[in-house]
């Protein structure tokens, strides 16, 4: 099991990582669980492949699991379900000091998160991923949100877990296509920060989306320790060093806007697609070179993402796609920050791109290769 300190002071926590988590989960949360009985926030699909196990898991530690499934699919992070699981939070009797145990992917994560958050003025959770992509990224930093009309993620406060506990066998049933959309997020964190990750990652790639399990530790644990750095730098996006891990996200916003976000195009697809153009556009501003920016865009497609957005068969022009740019909660008094590369390993937060020249690259990306 490795296991990776969040340093925040008093908001402190561990993110363990290793097999056979939810057999433990009682005795691994045992200081959270105060009380026989034991919320849980499940995601259907989740709970139908490993509930059993935590059911068991718990037991073992002598408390029993109350359950709460949340409705399937992104739509769950909305006022609605929102309302829905305060109702039942309150129902359940859960007080300040408890702990709500969120047990499923980034969507479970940050509804239980932000429910939590206002529960009360604020109760705990413990966050038990069971998507790659939740391992490496969402269950880590705090950051809650759900939906609304206009736009993903728009209402939410930052609200740090108490312990995240990332059973890397509930990987073992995730449909290939999401496994290989949290996977862009492993990649990120070795564009943006680690060269020797990035390097590794390439001589391990099929091991990992394998699920071997040594490779699959190594890229779930050093992900989340890149991730655990720049939180504790910077928890709340204030002084750009948190913004680098929005790498691939500018230009993958937009194709996810421009998709509908739908099935079209996952998450973790547009920041794979993100992540190309971005340091495409690196390239094309200079320092980056344009071998770096290919094998950004080599590893992508080797893991089975989309690397080309010519590919996409887009109805749209490169205005358009800047145009979606510009509603990005990212937005800062009139300007978009972008994170570019200066090679692989070296990313930067550039505050005075051009969306003109931004636009002009997208025309030719959307017609080529
Ligand atoms: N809070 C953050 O910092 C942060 C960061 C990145 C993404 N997010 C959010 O995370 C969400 C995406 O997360 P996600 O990709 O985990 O999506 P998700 O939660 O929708 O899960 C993806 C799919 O996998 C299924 N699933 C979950 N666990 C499973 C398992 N063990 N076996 C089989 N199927 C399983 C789910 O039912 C769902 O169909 C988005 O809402 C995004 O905004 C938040
Ligand atoms: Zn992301």
């Amino acid at each position: 099991m490795a296991v990776i300190p969040v340093a925040l002071g008093g908001r402190s926590y561990e993110v363990r990582i290793g097999r056979g988590l939810l057999e433990r989960a009682g005795e691994e949360a045992a200081r959270f669980l105060r009380k026989r009985r034991v919320p849980v926030v499940a995601d259907a699909a989740a709970w139908n492949a490993h509930g059993e196990r935590l059911t068991a898991g718990l037991a073992a530690a002598e408390r029993e699991l109350a359950l709460f499934q949340t409705t399937p699919g992104e739509s769950a992070k909305s006022w609605g379900e929102l309302a829905r699981l305060t109702d039942w939070l309150l129902a359940e009797g859960v007080e300040r000091g408890d702990h709500v145990l969120a047990f499923g992917g980034g969507v479970v994560g940050d509804l239980t998160g932000f429910a939590c958050a206002i529960l009360k003025r604020g109760c705990g959770f413990v966050q038990l991923p069971t998507t790659l992509l939740a391992q490496v990224d969402s269950s880590v930093g705090g950051k809650t949100a759900i939906n609304t009309a206009a736009g993903k993620n728009l209402v939410g406060v930052f609200h740090q877990p108490s312990l995240v506990l990332a059973d890397l066998d509930t990987l073992a049933t995730l449909s290939p296509r999401d496994l290989r959309a949290g996977y862009a997020e492993v990649l990120k964190y070795g564009v943006l920060g680690d060269r020797g990750f990035f390097d590794w990652l390439g001589a391990n790639d099929k091991a990992v989306l394998g699920l071997a399990p040594a490779a699959l530790e190594n890229a779930v644990a050093t992900s989340v320790a890149a991730k655990a750095r720049i939180v504790a730098d910077d928890e709340r996006e204030t002084t750009g060093a948190r913004a680098l891990l929005n790498l691939g996200h500018t230009f993958g916003h937009a194709l996810e806007a421009e998709t509908g976000f739908s099935d079209r195009l996952l998450h973790g697809e547009s920041v794979a697609l993100g992540m190309v153009l971005a340091a495409r556009y690196s390239a094309r501003r200079g320092p980056m070179d344009d071998g770096e920016a290919e094998r950004v865009s080599a590893a992508v497609d080797a893991a089975g993402l989309p690397a080309e957005i010519a590919a996409l068969g887009l109805d749209c022009d490169g205005a358009a796609l800047v145009d979606r740019m510009r509603h990005d909660k990212k937005m800062d008094a009139g300007s978009l920050p972008f994170v570019l590369l200066r090679g692989i390993g070296e990313a930067f937060l550039a505050r005075d791109v051009d969306l003109a020249d931004v636009a002009a690259f997208l025309d030719e990306e959307l017609r080529a290769h």
